[in-house]
């Protein structure tokens, strides 16, 4: 029953997904079956008991035992049948199998970032190897956010100040997107990471490789260009000078900015940096205090790879 709809369906990329379907499908089956037959008979009864006459009067109506009997106990089984099936897989969605390998997944406005057991902290991208339970472990610095990734048939809200988690099992190697299907602000719909599921191979040599990925020795522009594509900076900062949620890149090294406070402040390495780390701290005159903090999450490589890059973008 599960490839009933698949034609309706994200792929089946995860031990829930032919199981979530089936389920879906057969609620889909008994939908259209009743109303298939109640609104057929009624159409039928329409045309066979129109009044033809003005002096016509209704046959009186007995009850019929037979028939109230058929319509409560039918449903009523159809619907334990329904529970005991979704049931049954919730259970085993809710009860995380000790085996699973953690990775922890924190949402904030407006991008997920996932964390490895090794120390690795990725933006945006999840890597899993397939065949593997995977449990997630989540949380939200800011508001709530829900993390779907509907090729697996998993979803479940983050919250901040709680964790909450979800596991899975990815069975088909590849690449599919993640949501945030919660709304969190103006950003919501642009909050979309994916998740790659490898070989076990593959996913080792991936971990090792960000592990290992020392920035040092990397061009400190390009660095800084990478940060400012993988953090999703872009979400709120333009590097062509056009306006966003944030002031643009472009042509504003070594220039002053005026503040919400009055005060000016010239845009240099301590400006910049701070604004990353603390951006309460000083907010242009003109926009919403919404930055997120990157305490933790950009190195002091990372971070001088983006005063690089924005000295690069000075015109
Ligand atoms: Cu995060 Cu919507």
């Amino acid at each position: 029953m599960n490839g009933l709809l698949s034609w309706l369906m994200p792929e089946q990329a995860s031990s829930f997904a032919g199981r979530v379907d089936a389920l879906v499908a057969f609620i889909f089956l008994i939908c259209l079956f009743f109303f298939v037959l109640v609104v057929g008979l009624g159409a039928y009864f329409i045309v066979k008991y129109k009044r033809k006459k003005t002096d016509y009067l209704t046959s009186p109506i007995d009850d019929n035992k037979k028939l109230e009997l058929a319509w409560t106990v039918i449903p009523s089984i159809l619907l334990v049948i329904i529970f005991a099936w979704g049931f049954r897989v919730y259970m085993d969605f809710a009860v995380i199998p000790p085996r699973a390998m953690e990775v922890k997944v924190t949402g904030q406005k407006w991008f997920w970032t996932f964390t490895y057991d090794n120390g690795v902290v990725v933006p945006n991208e999840m890597v899993v190897p397939a065949n593997k339970a995977v449990k997630v472990l989540l949380s939200s610095k800011d508001v709530l956010h829900s993390f779907y990734i509907p090729a697996l048939r998993v979803k479940q809200d983050a919250l901040p100040n709680r964790y909450t988690s979800l596991w899975f099992e990815a069975n088909k190697e590849g690449q599919y997107p993640i949501y945030c299907t919660e709304y969190c602000g103006t950003q919501h719909s642009t909050m979309v990471a994916m998740i790659r599921v490898v070989s076990e191979d593959d996913y080792q040599k991936w971990l090792d490789e960000k592990a290992s990925e020392s920035s040092d020795g990397m061009d400190p522009v390009a660095l800084g260009k990478k940060v400012y594509q993988e953090n999703a900076c872009f979400t709120c900062h333009s590097i062509d000078g056009a306006t966003g949620i944030g002031p643009t890149w472009k042509g504003t090294w070594g220039t002053k900015r005026k503040l919400t406070n009055g005060e000016e402040v010239l845009i240099d390495e301590n400006y910049v940096r701070e604004s990353i780390l603390e951006p309460m701290a000083k907010i242009a005159a003109g926009y919403q205090p919404v930055m997120p903090s990157y305490q933790g999450l950009l190195n002091e490589n990372q971070i001088e790879g983006v005063i690089a890059y924005m000295k690069a973008l000075k015109e």
